[in-house]
């Protein structure tokens, strides 16, 4: 099976076609209608992790396609309670779906879920790893809003615990970005990952200032401080509400700069900034449907080629 696990085994080809095919489908997620490739054929989701986005434009691409959604509602509902183990639900799961889309808090979670599963495993998200269906619909938004060959692009906030801009590091570096990273010194990007950008002959700008990082970027990727994955509530506090963008620190940026946000936000995007033609995020979640169409249709085969 063709699962999607990390960013790391995409090659620049195979992004490329799966940005094209999610252009295919966009008009129908755009027009709220449906066809019929994966009709017949039925999504199994499980979310051991909250989530909004992920789930919800899944579950959308997996309607518009023609298929259907099989959830597991919640982990208090499930035997997950009784101790059953993520194998153990996989592999059952498995035998009632076409393909799984799965959420963990764990790191690595995914990988081991597609050693015991008999359909093609999604990685929703696993704990501080990896999110590489955002990171195909972020590809996918800033192809659309600014360019991707030779981007500059600023990734700000949560470094450390932040899986959407691991993954998304992994992808820039096959489009030859200048990386500019902007966050508190305790949530720094992690060094394997500098380090694997390097190697690629990625030039990596680190930056304390985000009024300094954003006067030169076309793109300025901002995170959520990660509050969940702190081991000690005491270190969150230190860290909150230390990156935040306003209009004012926006008056030195560039008239083109586009601003994106995994989402959900806290308070590091004021209100005020969405009303800005900085302001990419909402269309950037809306994205997540075309490109999870494409996604769907790849690892379940209902494309002519
Ligand atoms: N961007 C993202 O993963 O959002 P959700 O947590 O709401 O799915």
């Amino acid at each position: 099976h063709m699962h999607i696990i990390s960013m790391k085994e995409f090659t620049r080809d195979m992004i490329d076609h799966v940005l094209e095919v999610a252009e295919e489908m966009e008009p129908i997620a755009r027009s709220k209608s449906s066809s019929d490739l994966l009709k017949g054929k039925v999504l199994g989701v499980l979310f051991f992790e909250p989530s909004t986005r992920t789930r919800m434009s899944f579950e959308a691409a997996m309607m518009r396609l023609g298929g259907e959604v099989l959830s597991l509602g919640s982990v208090d509902a499930s035997s997950v309670a009784k101790g059953e183990t993520l194998a153990d639900t996989i592999r059952v799961v498995a035998g009632y779906s076409n393909a799984i889309v799965l959420r963990h808090p764990m790191e690595g979670a995914a990988r081991l879920a597609s050693e015991f599963s008999a359909v093609p495993i999604l990685n929703a998200g696993d704990g501080a790893g990896h999110h590489p269906t955002q990171t195909f619909l972020d590809l996918y938004t800033i192809k659309r809003e600014s360019h991707l060959e030779g981007l500059k692009v600023a990734l700000a906030g949560d470094l450390k615990y932040g899986r959407t801009v691991h993954s998304l590091c992994y992808a820039l570096s096959l489009y030859g970005a200048e990386i500019t990273l902007v966050s508190p010194p305790e949530l720094s990007m992690p060094s394997e990952i500098i380090e694997d950008l390097k190697k690629k002959n990625i030039k990596v700008i680190e930056e304390s200032s985000i009024e300094d990082a954003i006067q030169d970027v076309e793109v300025l990727y901002m995170t959520r401080i990660q509050k969940e994955r702190f081991p000690d509530p005491a270190e969150y506090q230190k860290v909150a509400n230390r990156l935040q963008i306003t209009p004012e620190v926006l008056k030195n940026a560039k008239k083109n700069l586009r601003i994106m946000h995994p989402l959900p936000r806290t308070n590091e995007i004021t209100p005020q900034v969405d009303k800005t033609a900085h302001a990419s995020y909402f269309d950037q979640s809306f994205y997540g449907v075309p490109i999870r169409m494409a996604l769907l249709c790849l690892v379940m085969g209902c494309l002519n080629e």
